[in-house]
């Protein structure tokens, strides 16, 4: 079967459809509008969760016949006739109709076509609304579990990365202007803390989306005697909605996960920031490899990071997804409305833009060449070692403060004499404190720098080493 849920969607729609006649037709004497059937359908996008609508029928099926309510030969000619239409639906035999209003008529439709009389006994105890909150639970714990697969491969690519540079020393910056010497395995172990962040709050949106909704009926519940929990149990959820008004119109799970893929995507954002400065001619820190950048139809020179580009770009697209589903849901009245279809095609694009970012932008870190030389030269630019002079001179028994404005005019004078602050003589040096002694050398150096930042969460390479490894253990 096709990972790819849109092109299931597209290539199972049917070309020239006949207009399906409606499962709730009863109360009306006249066809729907063409026009107005166009609008209310949400087939074209909600297709793609014709595995879990089947999974929640059967369960739902199996449940009712256990309890006596269907006879268990309906319930085994509507378990036998929803796997015979997943098995057309997945070998292409079967089209979606884009006329049926939704995914859930389209399949309950099908399945009388096949059985008769036993397909009209499945709803029985349902209505489409805890339906569609239990298929788009489902549907959206198993994109969950995928986009953490992804994630996590990004993150062993970035340790990977780490576990290379942990010596490769580089400025760290505030304000874009370089503040204190750093390595790349330091810099790059902040993202992994972003990402094992961002791991935590998938998981914990997993364990509010493990709830499984069906017995809500249309929202006052129903009056058979359901097992609402032998459904649970049979679907693999932890636990059952408990009150049936909010298991029809809750959508914070699909909320939750739109605002941690939001999250998510500003972390990835700003690291395609950092890649698209370091690429540059200006930093030069690293190189990207040819199959993940892209050329210019003009300028022959040009090798552009399309692929940091579009993911920032990207950012704002499932941001958007987010506000639209905060929006649609801050006027409704319980239970059910209408507006709520509006739910799939925001938290599907939202899914759909970070699984499709995520193997592109993991190949490119993959493939990257840190330009170790570069890096190193930058650091040793702009005085980014000045704290450290002034840290040697307290060390001598100076106040900060004062050790402060010593080591700045000491950065000054270098700043008009063009040069860095150890390329001046120790004679130079005494004119500003006569606390400096040979040793201010070493002291000063960049390699010094950062190995004698070695507390917990510090740049020195055994402190990084070891959180590398710490991080690499985490979710195992
Ligand atoms: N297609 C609808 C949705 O996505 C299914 C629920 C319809 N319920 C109803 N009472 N019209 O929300």
């Amino acid at each position: 079967m096709s990972q790819n849920n849109t092109t299931i969607n597209n290539s199972n729609l049917q070309e020239t459809p006949a207009q399906s006649s409606k499962l709730w037709a009863g109360r009306f004497s006249k066809e729907t509008d063409t026009a107005v059937n166009a609008y209310n359908s949400s087939i074209s996008f909600d297709a793609r969760m014709y595995k879990h609508d089947i999974r929640g029928s059967q369960a739902h099926a199996a449940m009712l016949a256990a309890q006596s309510i269907i006879s268990n030969d309906d319930a085994v000619a509507i378990i036998d006739g929803l796997d015979s239409i997943l098995n057309d639906i997945e070998t292409g035999k079967l089209m979606f109709d884009p006329q049926a209003e939704d995914i859930h008529m389209f399949i309950e439709a099908e399945l009388t076509n096949r059985i008769g009389d036993a397909g009209r006994r499945l709803h029985t105890g349902r209505s489409r609304n805890d339906q569609v909150a239990l298929d788009l639970r489902l549907y959206l714990a198993d994109a969950t579990a995928e986009i953490r697969e992804l994630i996590l491969n990004l993150y062993y690519t970035l340790l990977d990365l780490c576990r290379s540079h942990t010596e490769t020393i580089m400025p760290g910056y505030t304000h874009l202007q370089r503040a204190q010497p750093i390595t790349m395995a330091h810099h790059l172990m902040a993202y992994v803390e972003m990402l094992s962040r961002d791991i935590d709050r998938l998981d914990d949106c997993t364990r509010r989306m493990d709830v499984m909704p069906l017995g809500s009926g249309a929202l006052a519940g129903t009056t058979y005697n359901l097992d609402r929990n032998a459904v649970a149990q049979k679907l693999g959820f932890k636990a059952i909605s408990l009150n049936s008004l909010d298991g029809v119109s809750d959508r914070d799970y699909a909320i939750e996960l739109a605002s941690a893929l939001s999250i998510f995507m500003m972390h990835l954002s700003r690291l395609s920031e950092e890649i698209i400065l370091w690429s540059s001619q200006e930093f030069a820190f690293v190189d990207l490899d040819d199959a993940y950048s892209t050329g210019s139809s003009i300028m022959p020179q040009k090798k552009n990071p399309d692929i940091a580009e579009l993911t920032r770009g990207k950012t704002g697209r499932v941001y958007g997804s987010l506000m639209t589903l905060l929006t649609m849901m801050k006027g409704l009245p319980l239970a059910y409305n209408k507006d709520m279809q509006e739910d799939k095609e925001a938290i599907f694009d939202a899914v759909d833009t970070v699984k499709m970012c995520l193997p592109a932008f993991t190949g490119m870190l993959s493939t990257m060449k840190v330009k170790s030389d570069s890096c190193r030269r930058a650091a040793a630019g702009g005085f980014t070692n000045a704290t450290d002079l002034a840290d040697y001179l307290v060390k001598k028994g100076l106040p900060f403060r004062n050790a402060h404005e010593v080591s700045g005019k000491m950065v000054r004078y270098c700043v008009e004499k063009k040069c860095a602050l150890e390329d001046l003589n120790l004679e130079e040096m005494l004119t500003f404190s006569n606390l400096i002694d040979e040793d201010i050398f070493t002291a000063i150096s960049l390699d010094t720098c950062v190995r004698q930042r070695k507390i917990t969460g510090a740049p020195a390479p055994e402190t990084v080493a070891a959180a590398i490894e710490a991080a690499a253990a985490r979710f195992n």
